[in-house]
């Protein structure tokens, strides 16, 4: 007998309180930040879904991990460990500690990038891209067509177009000096890459003469979709297909707040010698000694286990299952949702949910605010917010607009997740009354972070 129930594969061990508020509190607490729901103060939203990022529950494993950390400046044992939970999953030969993934992007970057030059990938994350246009070059999405339609239900819709690379390689030849390939791929929806894209984007890049990086924030929930959707892979261990991905590339950047269970860290791994020589003097300047990184030791103890307990596959099962879950639920009940369904988050088509609202009056960011407002349920505008301002100044219209919830690993139940499903019912029903907004002020860099909005009548 199968059941359909998803258990949970653990026990709640420790527990945090969560504030109720009513719907007039979260309407003066959201115009007071601007409607910028990074401006809330967190105990103001019930159920946080801004984030998979550093916001999901360590085991206790890892908590007792925690208390072996060494805080040696240099050489601490805590290193070794963590060095050899990276390498068994990455073979790379050089492992690089950050404190999160943009740190070890902005080394690579600083490295690798400059005026002139143009990283493609299947699609930057935002801090990725910024990272690339901060040293002067261009940051090119180059995603299969599915991947832009939130409709399609190709099931390796992070795939990249690996034709449009190679012209753009050949196009560019000389002026690439790494190809980014982002696992899974969290602005185009949480979509997977599958095993023979990253294969066809290795052996394109190579026979280029240029090195492919992953961007592997979330690579065993894309290992879980190789396993349960590419033929062939069915039988197979995750970490298996976990190696499989990293021995296609040259290297990897790491937010270790994802995938590897930890509240903070990152990583850059790396083969070549002399670039790693060169990142390593870059990451003394602005992080910390090699075998720490921008962390401390208990924390590389903590990510070392957790490291373990993500390729499992009850967990893996359990995880994105669940996501489904809400995805699933909320497609049901004629809400608008990027198909399939993600991996860590459940994107909501603001296009589709908002059509009254044109792209530069931001439907996501409506959307988003509606969310909070009605429930206390927060998600992150992935649209014109977050990709339409570019270097030159101008403003166009993102591909797509997006409202994610993403979801905290272990953290919530599925009778949280019942009650998401319910207040995107109810906004869903306050739809025609939503209007768009009007930013008042932006930052010159990744303006979602600290715009201030205007509600427009
Ligand atoms: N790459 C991807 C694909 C990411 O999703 C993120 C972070 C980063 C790099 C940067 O890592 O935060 O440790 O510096 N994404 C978070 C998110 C913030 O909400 O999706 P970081």
């Amino acid at each position: 007998m199968a059941f359909r129930t998803i258990v949970e594969p653990f026990r709640i061990h420790s527990v945090a309180p969560l504030r109720m508020t009513t719907e007039e509190q979260r309407r003066e607490a959201v115009a007071a930040a601007g409607y910028n729901l990074f401006g809330l103060h967190s105990d103001d939203v019930l159920i946080d879904l801004l984030t998979d990022s550093g916001t999901g529950a360590m085991s206790r494993d890892q908590w007792a991990a925690i208390q072996h950390g060494d805080e040696s400046y240099a050489g601490s044992p805590s290193f070794e460990i963590f060095r050899s939970a990276v390498q068994a999953l990455f073979p790379f030969v050089h492992v690089i500690p950050t404190h999160q993934g943009r740190a070890a992007e902005k080394i690579l970057f600083t490295a690798l990038g400059g005026a002139g030059l143009s990283i493609p990938s299947n699609t930057h994350f935002d801090t990725t891209r910024a990272n690339i246009e901060y040293t002067g070059a261009e940051a090119v999405d180059l995603v299969i067509a599915e991947g832009r339609d939130p409709a399609s239900r190709h099931p390796f819709k992070g795939n990249m177009d690996t034709a449009r690379l190679d012209a753009f390689l050949t196009q560019n030849a000389g002026r690439v000096p790494v190809v980014m390939l982002t696992l899974t791929n969290n602005s185009g929806g949480g979509q997977p890459v599958s095993l023979e894209n990253i294969r066809e984007t290795s052996a394109v890049c190579h026979r280029h003469g240029v090195p492919l990086f992953l961007d592997a924030c979330r690579f065993a929930e894309n290992a879980w979709f190789i396993r349960e959707r590419e033929p062939g892979q069915g039988e197979r261990e995750v970490s298996d297909i976990v190696r499989d991905m990293a021995r296609l590339a040259d290297g990897m950047t790491m937010s270790a707040k994802k995938d590897p269970m930890g509240n903070i860290g990152g990583w850059l791994a790396l083969n070549d010698d002399a670039l790693a020589e060169q990142c390593r003097a870059l990451l003394i300047l602005t992080e910390g000694f090699p075998t720490y990184g921008g962390l401390a030791g208990r924390d590389l103890e903590a990510l070392a286990q957790g490291l373990k307990e993500v390729v499992d596959h009850d967990y893996l099962r359990y995880r994105i299952r669940s996501t489904a879950y809400l995805g699933e639920a909320l497609a049901k009940a004629g809400i608008p949702v990027l198909q399939p369904i993600g991996g860590h988050a459940v994107y909501l088509d603001a296009k589709a949910f908002l059509p009254h609202i044109p792209p530069l009056q931001y439907p996501g960011q409506a959307l988003a605010v509606a969310l909070y407002e009605a429930g206390g349920v927060r998600g992150c505008e992935i649209g014109t917010v977050m990709f339409g301002r570019h270097p030159d100044g101008s403003e166009t219209p993102a591909t797509m607009e997006l409202v994610r919830l993403a979801i905290p690993r272990r953290t919530y139940t599925q009778s949280h997740i019942d009650y998401v499903i319910e207040v995107c019912g109810e906004v869903a029903r306050r739809a025609p009354t939503l209007s768009g907004y009007r930013i008042s002020h932006e930052p010159k860099q990744l303006r979602h972070f600290t715009a201030r909005f205007e509600p427009l009548a």
